[in-house]
């Protein structure tokens, strides 16, 4: 800037700031989704559907997809259980709020543009940058692929970025390990641009409250695949009984003893879902010098969770009366996507110049 006059320098600022007006008054696109492969859980709750729940009213357009095209990829040989599970996700996100007047509601294999982007965004990722993927390699560690992992299964976050630009979404509410497939979306977009123009506009992950939520037996993450989950469907009985399995402190064997509140899941879980932060921080202290028993604290947290999942699984069960006003709102909303994605991959065809007839 040193050497810019004055006028110069004048003319540079307004034109970074109408860009940055630009950019704050770009319309807010939201999308996100979930693989149907089992109910959903707390993790999901806390890490992603509250804040679907917030930015259906927030944003502009709000996209809700149920990615069965990627829960195939690790799943080829199980189709009847992805088909099964597309219901589920959907009532467990109708349950929690989630509006199809406000969201459209659709399928990733009914919108089959998504896979011709795909396609198309494979040429700009290479082999090595798939196999750095955090995420995807810890789910090829847990499910043992090494170098028989299906092809599909290793650029699914490719086809993650097609889910996510397709209806040029720049918002995407998910748990924190969904933060690699954001970046990765990023570079293909900055790729994709560079190549063939302006065409794609980089988009911005947003964590819920709580990125993460432990498992009920202490590990690091809540999954349907880890058997530590409180579901969103599960019954008081479940719900109970889990809790008074959850792992406390080994060393606090009598009521008396001083216990640890680091490490703790009842503790944790206090921590997130009991508003009463004041109680929960005497209760600790409590705990901590000793005299009380981990029965009390765990009764406390079974009523806490009921009193969040009761109505959840209540609505719940109403919506599952009828399957086939669930499958309607979802070929309405597909409909919708399916739209938008056709003019995406006009434009797309263009810039990529395979536009012939
Ligand atoms: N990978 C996500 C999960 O496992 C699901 C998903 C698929 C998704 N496509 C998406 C999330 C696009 C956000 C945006 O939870």
């Amino acid at each position: 800037m040193v050497n810019l006059s004055c006028k110069e320098r004048g003319f540079k600022e307004i034109k970074y700031m109408i860009k940055c007006r630009s950019m704050e008054n770009k319309e807010k696109i939201a999308l996100t989704g979930d693989r149907p492969t089992g109910r959903l859980h707390l993790g999901h709750f806390v890490g992603s559907i509250q804040n679907r729940i917030k930015l259906q009213d927030e944003a502009d357009q709000f996209f809700y997809m149920v990615a069965d095209i990627q829960a195939l990829t690790d799943n080829a040989e199980r189709p009847e259980k992805i088909r099964n599970n597309v219901l589920e996700v959907v009532l467990d996100n109708l349950a929690c709020g989630l509006d199809p007047k406000k969201t459209t509601m659709f399928i990733q294999s009914e919108v089959p543009e998504i896979a011709e982007l795909t396609i198309l965004f494979l040429n700009l990722v290479t082999l090595a940058r798939l196999k750095r993927n955090p995420t995807v390699k810890d789910e090829m560690k847990q499910k043992g692929f090494e170098e028989n992992v299906p092809a599909g299964f290793l650029i699914y976050p490719v086809s993650q970025a097609a889910d996510i630009l397709f209806c040029h979404s720049n918002i995407i509410p998910v748990g924190e390990d969904q933060k690699p497939m954001i970046e990765q979306t990023n570079e293909i977009v900055d790729d994709f641009n560079r190549i063939y123009g302006d065409t794609f506009s980089r988009v911005k992950h947003l964590v819920g409250d709580t990125p993460r939520l432990i498992g009920i037996d202490g590990n690091s993450k809540m999954g349907k695949s880890l058997n530590n989950a409180i579901y969103l469907s599960d019954s008081y009985e479940e719900i109970s009984k889990k809790v008074m399995n959850m792992y406390t402190d080994p060393n606090h064997i009598h009521v008396e003893d001083p216990g640890k509140v680091e490490g703790n899941v009842v503790f944790a879980y206090l921590d997130i879902f009991d508003s009463n932060k004041k109680e929960i921080s005497e209760l600790k202290k409590q705990y901590e010098k000793g005299g009380l028993g981990d029965v009390v604290i765990k009764k406390r947290l079974i009523e806490v969770l009921e009193k969040l999942i009761k109505p959840i699984r209540e609505k719940r069960e109403e919506l599952a009366q009828n399957p086939e006003a669930v499958m309607k709102i979802l070929e309405a909303g597909t409909k919708h996507a399916r739209e938008i994605a056709k003019k995406t991959m006009a434009e797309v065809r263009k810039v990529v110049k395979i536009d012939y007839f």
